[in-house]
This record gives structure tokens, C-alpha cells and sequence, in this order.
């Protein structure tokens, strides 16, 4: 199994119009020619897939979607399936975001159906999971990401959880400008490998690549990716700039500590639990 490494996804969410986004992505292209020790996916609308995928044709820069139906066809008007987003050279695609769990009311089963159609297309999902303010004020943000993650991968082989990335996104710290501290982040990150670790393997949850979104900025990337079970961030407004972004990824290449950390010292909660 492939040892993790670092990860910086920028999703644009519905911002930028086919015509002018040449210029982010040219910015992109050419400012992140020379990194090569992090993995970046670009995540714009799907109209402009692609355009991405042509602008970073031969380079190591992958796209990827924001979002997919499940069924590879049929009568389901307005959807993209994921052999549509293959054709497009698209090789990632974002599952159960927030955004489309809550105003798109998708639903626990809908998101394991999607993760699984996309591991059969090939497509590396980027499965977000978080809590909302209220359900971490009751403290039941463990509980909350356990269930999102369990629900996610019901039915999905070891062997293709491992291709899975897991990108924790507290609800809370969401274009609202509130990080997370590294501390509350590296908590959640060290506990989703505890579920990983109970649902699969050490193995798996070792080498899993969890990244972290909400409100990540080049000002807080480098606390933030310097905390051993954290391999890189879901970066939403920032990544509209691209220089912006660029400092982040510049970051993500100082900062990774990665599986060389003792992450598991003490073994996983769970055990101690049983
Ligand atoms: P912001 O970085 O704008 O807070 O968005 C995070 C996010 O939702 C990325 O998917």
C-alpha cells in the first residue's frame, strides 16, 4: 500500500463562468508547476471541467467535481454520472459536502451510493464529513462523524476505503472566517483513523489521507498541516486566488509531518472502549 502524502484540494464551489476562468487556472498551471511533493486537485463547476482539464493537461495537477449521481445513466434531468466526469480526464470528485447535505437534503444512504458508484468509475472520492455548532456543543461531534463515515463506506472493501480520501469539514468553520484550532482538528483526524482502523485495518487508517476544510487560509495552512494526522486541506474561498492558494500548497510541502509521526502509540479508542 501506497504510503500517504500530502493533499490540497481547492474547490471552487459556484463561483467563476467558463469564460473568465482562464485566468485562475492559468495562475494555477503556472504557479504550481514546481510542486512536487503535494498532490492538487482543482475543483471547479462542472462547466468548466473541462477547460481545468485541458488547462492542466500534462502537468500533475488532477481535477475534479464537486458532486455526481450515482447511476452511470438514465431519466434523472439536470444530473452528471461518473462515467461522464472519466470522460472528461475528470480523476476526483467531492462527496456529501455539507452545502449539498443541507440544501440538497442528501442523505446518508444517497452518499454511499455515491462513493460507491465513484470507486467503481475509478473516480477518487473526496468523502466530507463534520459536525454543525450545535452537535459539537453537545458534544456529540465523535458520535456524528462516526455515524457520516460508517454510512459512507457500508458495503465498500478495505482495499478501496484505502483509495478513499476523508476530508473533515466541522459545518461550523465553513466560509465563516472560525478555524478550527489545530488541536480540535488534529482530535478528529486522530479519531477518524480510530474508525478506520475499527471499520478496516491499522493498515488502512494508517495510510489514509485525511484532510482538513473550513476557513483554511495561507495565514492558518501551516499550524494546521504541521499536526501529524492532518495531510493537507479542502480549501474553499482561497482557492479562488491563486496565489493565495499557491502559499497554501507552499505550505502543505514544509509543514507535512505524515505517517512518520508514532500516530498510534496507544492504539485506537475504541480498543479501549471494548
Ligand atoms: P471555506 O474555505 O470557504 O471555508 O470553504 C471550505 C469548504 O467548504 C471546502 O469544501
Amino acid at each position: 500500500m501506497e504510503l500517504r502524502r500530502p493533499l490540497v484540494v481547492g474547490n471552487w464551489k459556484m463561483n467563476r463562468v467558463p469564460s473568465d476562468a482562464s485566468v485562475l487556472l492559468d495562475g494555477l498551471r503556472e504557479r504550481l508547476a514546481k510542486v512536487s511533493n503535494v498532490s492538487v486537485v482543482v475543483c471547479p463547476p462542472f462547466v468548466i471541467l473541462p477547460a481545468a482539464a485541458a488547462a492542466m493537461d500534462k502537468t500533475s495537477i488532477a481535477v475534479g467535481a464537486q458532486n455526481m449521481h450515482h447511476e452511470t445513466n438514465g431519466a434523472f434531468t439536470g444530473e452528471i454520472s461518473p462515467n461522464m466526469l472519466r470522460d472528461l480526464y475528470v480523476t476526483h470528485v467531492i462527496l456529501g459536502h455539507s452545502e449539498r447535505r443541507t440544501h440538497f437534503h442528501e442523505t446518508l444512504g444517497e452518499i454511499n451510493k455515491k462513493v460507491q458508484a465513484a470507486l467503481k468509475y475509478g473516480l477518487t472520492p473526496i468523502l466530507c464529513v463534520g459536525e454543525t455548532w450545535a452537535e459539537r456543543e453537545k458534544g456529540n461531534q465523535e458520535e456524528v462523524v462516526r455515524r457520516q463515515i460508517v454510512s459512507a463506506l457500508k458495503g465498500v472493501s478495505s482495499d478501496l476505503v484505502s483509495q478513499v480520501v476523508i476530508a473533515y469539514e466541522p459545518v461550523w468553520a465553513i466560509g465563516t472566517g472560525k478555524t478550527a484550532t489545530p488541536e480540535i482538528a488534529q482530535d478528529m483526524h486522530s479519531e477518524i483513523r480510530s474508525i478506520l482502523w475499527e471499520i478496516c485495518d491499522e493498515s488502512v487508517a494508517r495510510n489514509a489521507c485525511i484532510i482538513y476544510g473550513g476557513s483554511v487560509k495561507a495565514a492558518n495552512a501551516a499550524e494546521l498541516l504541521a499536526q501529524p494526522d492532518i495531510d493537507g486541506g479542502l480549501v474553499g474561498g482561497a482557492s479562488l486566488d491563486a496565489e493565495e492558494f499557491f502559499e497554501i500548497v507552499s505550505c502543505a510541502e514544509r509543514e507535512y509531518v505524515g505517517p512518520a509521526a508514532p500516530i498510534f502509540g496507544e492504539g485506537p479508542d475504541f480498543q479501549s472502549q471494548q
